[in-house]
């Protein structure tokens, strides 16, 4: 096992995405029904949630929920919703209690009432904190969100509320369903795959990017702070070169 160095506490990720990957097998190898890993899957959200705001990260989003996840069986499909419902209800007290706000990107329509009702009774509940802003990707598709803008910033073209000149990179991050949250600086994708599935392809562009083996069910507070003891030994230098990050 490698070990982790100490954090540097002044250069913590603002924003850390994960993709939460990796119940189905994690629960296939310990020959249960695939929904026996969501529902250990949803241990390791509080607990990474509960590092994030002891540690001091402000954002942190998770997608948990992806548009093309629709197309699962309808039994997984129903069952991950009545997760995220309990989830939601047994959270909001300790959201509360932590200062920690509720956001969602992602289609809210295509949810079930039900479970549409307590994310937006939790995020109206939570406005008001401060200290960890956890953001839940919930039918959410990247290029879905991106068409959503396009619509937005064209149909203000047309009606001529808005030039050409001000479609700019800020406008269109303004018109993404993050528009609140600044772009991630680490993105961490467990459960082995390297691939991006259709998350945040525009916030990413210069995220670092950390893939591990490890199932969601087993990344606990230990593999996250080795996650991010990685990414405090990269460095990032956004298109100049290393001397000249080196010479301010
Ligand atoms: C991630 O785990 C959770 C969701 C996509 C909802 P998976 O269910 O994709 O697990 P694997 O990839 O099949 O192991
Ligand atoms: C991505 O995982 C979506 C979530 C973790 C919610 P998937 O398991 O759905 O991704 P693919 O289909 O293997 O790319
Ligand atoms: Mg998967």
């Amino acid at each position: 096992m490698s070990t982790t160095l100490p954090l540097d506490l002044h250069r913590l990720p603002r924003h850390v995405a994960i993709i939460m990957d990796g119940n189905g097998r994690w629960a296939q190898r310990k020959r249960q029904p695939r929904l026996f890993g969501h529902k250990a899957g949803a241990e390791s959200v509080r607990e990474i949630v509960e590092a994030c705001r002891e540690i001091g990260i402000e954002y942190l989003t998770l997608y948990a929920f992806s548009s093309e996840n629709w197309r699962r069986p309808a039994q997984e499909v129903t069952g991950l919703m009545s997760i995220l419902k309990k989830y939601l209800e047994a959270e909001l007290p300790r959201m509360l209690k932590n200062d920690i706000r509720l956001l969602s990107i992602g289609d809210r329509q295509r949810l079930p009432e039900a479970v549409r009702a307590a994310l937006e009774q939790s995020i109206k509940e939570t406005a008001g904190n401060s200290k960890l802003t956890l953001n839940l990707a919930l039918s959410y598709g990247s290029r879905d969100e991106i068409v959503r803008a396009v619509r937005t910033i064209s149909s203000r073209c047309v009606q001529g509320d808005m030039s050409l000149e001000q479609i700019t990179d800020q406008s269109i991050s303004e018109n993404l369903d993050t528009r609140l949250l600044p772009d991630p600086d680490l993105m961490i994708r467990t459960g082995g795959e390297a691939r991006l599935s259709n998350f945040l392809l525009w916030q990413l562009s210069y995220a670092e990017i950390y893939f591990t083996e490890i199932m969601w069910p087993d990344f606990r507070k230990e593999a996250f702070l080795q996650a991010l003891s990685e990414y405090q030994s990269r460095e990032r230098r956004f298109g100049r070169t290393g001397e000249q990050l080196n010479s301010v």
